[in-house]
Order: structure tokens, then C-alpha cells, then sequence
């Protein structure tokens, strides 16, 4: 049996990540940090539907850089090591380059560049192999600068996909999913989505499933890797 390590697992992407993995028959281990309770429910929920299959909860603050040294220590004994680790987790915060103080930039940078390199470096010390899959962003390809800590970590990210592919491959594989739009920030609604979505040349935001569908593709298929896929409507085209 197979298990998956998905980060933001509670909630919005990383939650439906958990759950296509366990509906494909996989061990979920599930992080979370401030969820909790979402965190819990859902391990209680899919624990119920597939009693024979583990779910270990792993939680862990990806700004702490020493708990994230200890992320792994989490990973249940008995069970072996996952193969697959998605980085989904991730903290959105608006600034322009001039608004960027140093506390934002680490926030940014911890959660969505550093912590997501150390789960990776540390898989790569203590598994056997596998696929790791970082949740990028279309944003990646151009310069808006309306979220630019955010943008310069996904750039990061993206770029150290590519490293770690050639550097860990043939025992790992490493890939990249870059998504438009897919479901509203907190606070803002679907016409939100529709009317960001409709600067794409698709002119549409992204389904979840298709964004779960990219993510499959690149965990799945074992002749890919360093690849980043735009699952953007187009998005990447024009920058
Ligand atoms: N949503 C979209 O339309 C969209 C578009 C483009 C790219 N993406 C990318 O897709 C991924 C998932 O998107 P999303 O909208 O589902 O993400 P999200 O709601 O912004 O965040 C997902 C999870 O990140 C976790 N997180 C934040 N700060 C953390 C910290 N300090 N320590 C540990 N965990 C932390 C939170 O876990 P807790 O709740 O447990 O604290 C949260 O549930 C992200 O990488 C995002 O950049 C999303």
C-alpha cells in the first residue's frame, strides 16, 4: 500500500488532496497547524470509511524552522516510510515590494519555500524513493508585483522542483503544479473567482478536480519529473 504526505491537509485544496488519495486506495499521512479540529474530523471521517488504512495526523507550525526539523520524527514507527510528499500548505499575503517588511518576507519565505525544501531534504535523507509534488502558482511566470513575497516564493519553489529532480533522480521524482484560480481567498466569493479567472484565455476559473487530475498525472506517472504543469486556463501565456 502506498502513503501520501500532504501539508495544509484540513482545509480547501490539501483537504480534497486527502481525500482523492484515500478514495485511490493510499495512506494519507494529514499536516495541519491552526486546524485542528477540520484536521481531526477528517482523519476520524476517512479512518471510519477505510478502517483497515492508517491516517496519522502530523502537525507542525512550517514557520517554526525547528519543528519543521522535526517534522518526520512525527511519521508513525510502524508504518512504512511515505513515498510521496505534496507541499500544498501555503500562507497569501498582499504586498507590493515597497509594503514588504522583513516580518512578511520571512513569513512568506518560511512556509512557502523553506519549510516545503526541508520536508523535501529530509524525505530525501530518510526514504527509499518516490515523487514529491510542490503546489506552485501561475503566478510564477510573470512580474505582478500585488503579492510579491508570495510570487518570489512560488519563483523559488519552482526553480528548486527542478534542482531536486535532476539531483535526487532516479530514486525521486520531483514535479510541479502551477494553478489559476481555484477557489476564492477567505472572504471573497465566487464572482471573485469568475471575474479573476476571466483575464485567462480560457476564461475560466480552474475545478478542483482538474487541479487533483494534474496532481495525479505527475505523482503517478513515473517517466515525469522536473516537470511544472500550468493548470491555469491559459494563465501562463500571458504572464
Ligand atoms: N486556492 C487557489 O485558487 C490557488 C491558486 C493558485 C495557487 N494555489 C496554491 O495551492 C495551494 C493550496 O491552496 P489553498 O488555497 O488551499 O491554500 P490556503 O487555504 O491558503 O492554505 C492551506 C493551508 O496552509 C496551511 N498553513 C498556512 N500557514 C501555515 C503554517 N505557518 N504552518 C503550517 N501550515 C500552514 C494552513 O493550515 P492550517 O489551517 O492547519 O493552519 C492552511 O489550511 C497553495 O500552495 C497555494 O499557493 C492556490
Amino acid at each position: 500500500m502506498q502513503a501520501i504526505v500532504i501539508t495544509g491537509a484540513a482545509k480547501r485544496v490539501g483537504k480534497a488532496l486527502a481525500e482523492f488519495f484515500a478514495d485511490r486506495d493510499w495512506e494519507v499521512g494529514l499536516h495541519y497547524n491552526r486546524s485542528v479540529k477540520e484536521a481531526e474530523d477528517l482523519a476520524r471521517r476517512l479512518q471510519q470509511r477505510f478502517p483497515h488504512r492508517h491516517f496519522p495526523l502530523l502537525a507542525c507550525d512550517l514557520s517554526d524552522p525547528e519543528a519543521v526539523a522535526r517534522f518526520w520524527d512525527q511519521w508513525p514507527g510502524e508504518l512504512p516510510f511515505p513515498e510521496v510528499l505534496v507541499n500544498s500548505a501555503s500562507v497569501f499575503e498582499p504586498a507590493s515590494l515597497a509594503e514588504t517588511d522583513q516580518d512578511l518576507w520571512r513569513r512568506q519565505f518560511q512556509v512557502n519555500f523553506e519549510a516545503p525544501f526541508v520536508l523535501m531534504q529530509e524525505l530525501h535523507k530518510r526514504g527509499s524513493g518516490g515523487s514529491m509534488l510542490n503546489i506552485l502558482d501561475t503566478r510564477i511566470t510573470n512580474a505582478q508585483s500585488s503579492h510579491a513575497a508570495y510570487s518570489l516564493s512560488k519563483k523559488a519553489l519552482a526553480e528548486l522542483t527542478r534542482m531536486a529532480a535532476l539531483e535526487w533522480a532516479p530514486a525521486w521524482r520531483v514535479n510541479g503544479v502551477a494553478p489559476g484560480p481555484v477557489l476564492p481567498p477567505p472572504g471573497k466569493d465566487a464572482a471573485y473567482l469568475q471575474k479573476v479567472a476571466e483575464a485567462a484565455p480560457l476564461q475560466r476559473p480552474v475545478a478542483l478536480d482538474e487541479l487533483l487530475d494534474a496532481v495525479w498525472f505527475l505523482v503517478t506517472n513515473r517517466a515525469v519529473t522536473g516537470q511544472i504543469v500550468f493548470c491555469d486556463s491559459g494563465a501562463h501565456l500571458i504572464g
